[in-house]
């Protein structure tokens, strides 16, 4: 049976019984408007812990001043008996008094140099730090075994990877697979947003990414595979970003270190921004 939390001290006191019995947890963060993709992170989770705890908080320092911290959707009671369902242990919803006691103005802020002013850190200043500002006090909260987070937000993921080493938190961060429609289109909240007809041209940044995956494995240069990308979605109708090869650490290709890659979009559709990635590695 799920129980769910508003208290951070109820919280702890649960934390610490379970970490008395020795229990393994982990963590799932989120800012709710949970769909499969979500429920595959807690599904994760579970296969490598005891106990899954999962919160829900839609955190005002990530969104900048043009984007819709009021409207974004909260669906609290269908997100709870989701996680409910998906095996979740607990559920920790923090009120902005939790979260921000001084304040989300006054805060202690994170700052992670570098690889939060690339790609989407470009186009949404201050956005990752705002996200590694709220993961560093959630971990502090839960101070969970191991967290997931999708690699759907792979830019995101990176971010908080580097945070955790660099801070020397003693949290496993744990990678979950990006989960897909038929049609190939990444599951996101964002989504729902589209119409009909905007869902089926979507489906483009997908067979996009493989177009570049191939044309790099073939040798192509980068900049060509490029700029083919952001043509072939300018022509779709999509107002691009970025489409870009990039190492696994997220440096320029032409300074990877290795043989990983990873290839990215972000793109919008009429008002939706729509973001995805696709891993491989070159011969
Ligand atoms: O990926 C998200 O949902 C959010 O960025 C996160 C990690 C929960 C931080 O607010």
């Amino acid at each position: 049976m799920m129980q769910t939390y508003r208290d951070l001290g109820a919280l702890r006191e649960r934390i610490g019984t379970w970490k008395q019995e020795g229990r393994r947890i982990g963590f799932v963060p989120t800012m709710g408007n949970l769909h499969a993709g979500h429920y595959a992170l807690v599904e994760l989770a579970r296969q490598h812990c005891d106990a899954v705890i999962a919160s829900i908080f839609v955190n005002p320092t990530q969104f900048g001043p043009n984007e819709d911290y009021a409207r974004y959707p909260r669906t609290e009671q269908r997100d709870a008996e989701g996680l409910a369902d998906a095996g979740t242990a607990a559920l920790f919803l923090p009120s902005l008094d939790v979260m921000y006691p001084f304040g989300a103005m006054g805060c202690v802020q994170m700052h992670v140099p570098g690889i939060t002013d690339i790609l989407c850190g470009a186009h949404r200043p201050g956005h990752f730090n705002g996200v590694a500002t709220v993961v560093a006090r959630l971990f502090n909260m839960v101070q969970p075994d191991c967290a997931v987070f999708g690699r759907k937000d792979y830019q995101q993921l990176q971010v908080i990877r580097y945070m955790s080493e660099e801070l020397s938190f003693p949290i496993e961060i744990i990678p979950a697979p990006t989960l897909r429609e038929a049609s190939g289109l990444a599951m996101s909240s964002r989504n729902q947003y589209l119409s009909d007809e905007e869902r089926a041209t979507a489906t483009a940044i997908y067979r996009t990414l493989e177009s570049m995956r191939a044309a790099c494995i073939a040798g192509t240069p980068t900049a060509k595979i490029e700029q083919d990308a952001e043509a072939e979605l300018q022509s779709l109708g999509f107002t691009v970003d970025y489409a870009e090869i990039r190492s696994a650490m997220l440096a320029p290709a032409s300074r990877a270190m290795d043989k990983r890659r990873v290839a990215l979009i972000a793109a919008f559709l009429g008002r939706t921004r729509l973001i995805d990635n696709l891993e491989f590695e070159i011969p």
